[in-house]
């Protein structure tokens, strides 16, 4: 089955990017001039997908206006005939369809998903994670979707991490089916470095059959109250087979300051209208 929609969480409060965060969406916030969810938004276009529902919470219109139309700035853009700025604009409004359920409470990436269960219906979807920015030829999640294609079973972006930074990740334990491609054989959420099952982590792009949402009507919330994806998806492995996949592609972790400067810094310098000048500024650094 073709894979047509795409979710995104984006309920998440922000807190390590404080005060920036307090009243406009960490998905928000630029690298260079587009906002993170931007990126994210078209990486889910260039790979096909047509319908992109978005879980939202309190404090998040700016995301619903950003992919909206804006008649005052279009019509000013058209007095002024600033025709590329409104070209521009009005191409985010006119990407795809969007819709918009809200996240009442912060309890966790798999009750996010589960809240999408009725807009999804029994189809195949993608997940993407707006903190996870990825440069590459193919759209990550395209890689996702081709090996869904070959396989059709849910499959999981996977990265090798240093062991030092693993326990910020769900970590699977695996055997390997193909080039780049593992069959899960466990998970677990951000374990501690010696429990960590191996050094591949999941990063924040799936494919997911909808066999998850009974999965994650199963799964019990951790001591704070979140069901945890990842624990859904442990369910699921019971009932189907899931597969990794080590996508080709750089990625940040704009999720966190020294990731979202490294991104700043590298897609700036990548921009054929700012790199040769960027690149010569920081040549010349003297700090
Ligand atoms: C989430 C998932 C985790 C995954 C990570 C990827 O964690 O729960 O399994 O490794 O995304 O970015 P979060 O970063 O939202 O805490």
């Amino acid at each position: 089955m073709k894979i047509r929609k795409a979710v995104f969480p984006v309920a998440g409060l922000g807190t390590r990017f404080l005060p920036a965060t307090k009243a406009s969406p960490k998905e928000m916030m630029p690298l260079v001039d587009k906002p993170l969810i931007q990126y994210v938004v078209e990486e889910a276009i260039d790979a096909g997908i047509r319908e992109i529902i978005m879980i939202t919470g309190r404090g998040k219109n700016a995301i619903e206006d950003h992919f909206d139309i804006s008649f005052e700035l279009e019509h000013t853009l058209k007095g002024k005939n600033k025709n590329k700025l409104l070209e521009e604009v009005q191409k985010i409004s006119n990407l795809v369809d969007f819709w918009y359920i809200r996240q009442k409470e912060p309890l966790g990436l798999g009750h996010a998903i589960l809240r999408t269960k009725d807009l999804i219906g029994n189809e195949p979807f993608a997940v993407l994670l707006g903190d996870d920015i990825i440069y590459s030829d193919i759209p990550v999640i395209r890689q996702l979707i081709d090996i869904y294609e070959r396989y059709n079973v849910s499959v999981i972006a996977v990265e090798k991490i240093d062991r030092k930074e693993i326990s910020s990740y769900g970590v699977i334990e695996c055997k390997g089916i193909d080039d780049s491609v593992y069959q899960v054989l466990d998970m677990v959420e951000k374990p501690s470095i010696s429990e960590a099952p191996s050094d591949l982590a999941i990063i924040g792009r799936y494919i997911l059959t909808p066999e998850i949402f009974t999965a994650l009507e199963k799964t019990e919330p951790d001591k704070s109250g979140e069901i945890h994806l990842t624990y859904g998806l442990r369910h699921l492995l019971k009932q189907q087979v899931i597969y990794a996949f080590q996508f080709k592609g750089k990625r940040y972790d704009a999720g966190n300051k020294l990731g979202f400067l490294k991104a700043t810094v590298e897609f700036a310098l990548r921009r054929p209208d700012l790199g040769d000048d960027f690149r010569e500024y920081l040549k010349g650094l003297e700090l």
